[in-house]
């Protein structure tokens, strides 16, 4: 199977909707990339990895040697999707300077084929600046974790109108800066069906209803690997409780004597 382009992706929404929304999960391993793969069109290694597998209370705390550790195993195990690295807090906010020296270590130590970034109009410049370096970039607006503190908290973003002009702004500055997509995240609905309409790129939504150009969900959330998930998510597993169960049967067997059997020993052969 040959891989997707970002191009291509761009042009599944080229004069107009996008017929067949796009399909993108997080992938943070090479294993769990491997199987998501041939699902999917885009696997993004989100900065979310910061609570989903190293229990850091935000991605404030995420590195950028972590999301390149991470990048680098989701495009050894995948073969077909779009690979996009987020970047990381601190790594490209201060000027389009630092976010090219971090973003092409990300494009050149993964082999991934574009980076995504929070920030709406007040990333435009730098989304511009690695765009027309040759840089893909995924913009990520509406509700940004990266900006918890600013925003103080997690909830839906675009009550007031305000808020609402702001997001279709931002939607509109990064589309206009080279942005190849969007991701739209936590937004009242009627703001996510103004967005969609007017950009002419792709809008990934997550928690910003069913008008986006498709979805995205932490690969973790959907799989019930956590008790508590947000409202947007549906959970269509519940690997927690089948990774439990294992675990028991394992324990039981070993206090039991019951593993390891003749099945799963050594011996000289007769
Ligand atoms: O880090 C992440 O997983 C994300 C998606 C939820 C969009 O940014
Ligand atoms: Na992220």
């Amino acid at each position: 199977m040959k891989r997707l382009t970002v191009p291509a992706i761009q042009r599944r929404k080229a004069g107009g909707r996008t017929e067949q929304p796009l399909v993108m999960l997080t992938a943070y391993t090479a294993r769990q990339a491997q199987i998501l793969d041939p699902h999917c069109d885009m696997l993004l290694v989100g900065d979310s990895l910061g609570q989903v597998i190293y229990g850091l209370p935000s991605t404030l705390p995420v590195t950028l040697d972590m999301m390149i550790a991470h990048g680098a195993a989701v495009v050894r195990g995948s073969y077909h999707s779009v690979v996009l690295v987020d970047m990381p807090f601190g790594s490209y906010e201060a000027s389009p300077q630092q976010a090219f020296a971090s973003a092409s270590r990300v494009m050149a130590e993964t082999g991934c084929a574009g980076v995504k970034l929070e920030g709406g109009a007040a990333m435009a410049e730098t989304i511009a600046f690695l765009s027309q370096r040759g840089i893909p970039v995924m913009a990520h607006i509406g509700l940004t974790p990266q900006a918890v503190n600013a925003l103080g908290g997690y909830g839906a973003r675009g009550k007031s109108r305000e808020e609402h002009d702001k997001i279709v702004s931002d939607a509109r500055a990064v589309a206009q800066a080279g942005a190849f997509g969007m991701v739209l995240e936590g937004v009242m609905e009627e703001i996510a069906v103004t967005v969609t309409d007017s950009v002419d790129v792709p809008v990934i939504g997550i928690g910003a209803s069913a008008h986006c150009d498709g979805q995205v969900l932490v690969a973790e959330d959907m799989l019930g690997m956590f008790e508590r998930v947000p409202r947007f998510v549906k959970r269509y597993e519940n690997i927690a409780e089948t990774i439990g169960n294992a675990a028991a049967q394992y324990a039981a067997d070993v206090r039991n004597r019951h593993f390891p059997t003749e099945d799963q020993v050594y011996r000289p052969k007769k």
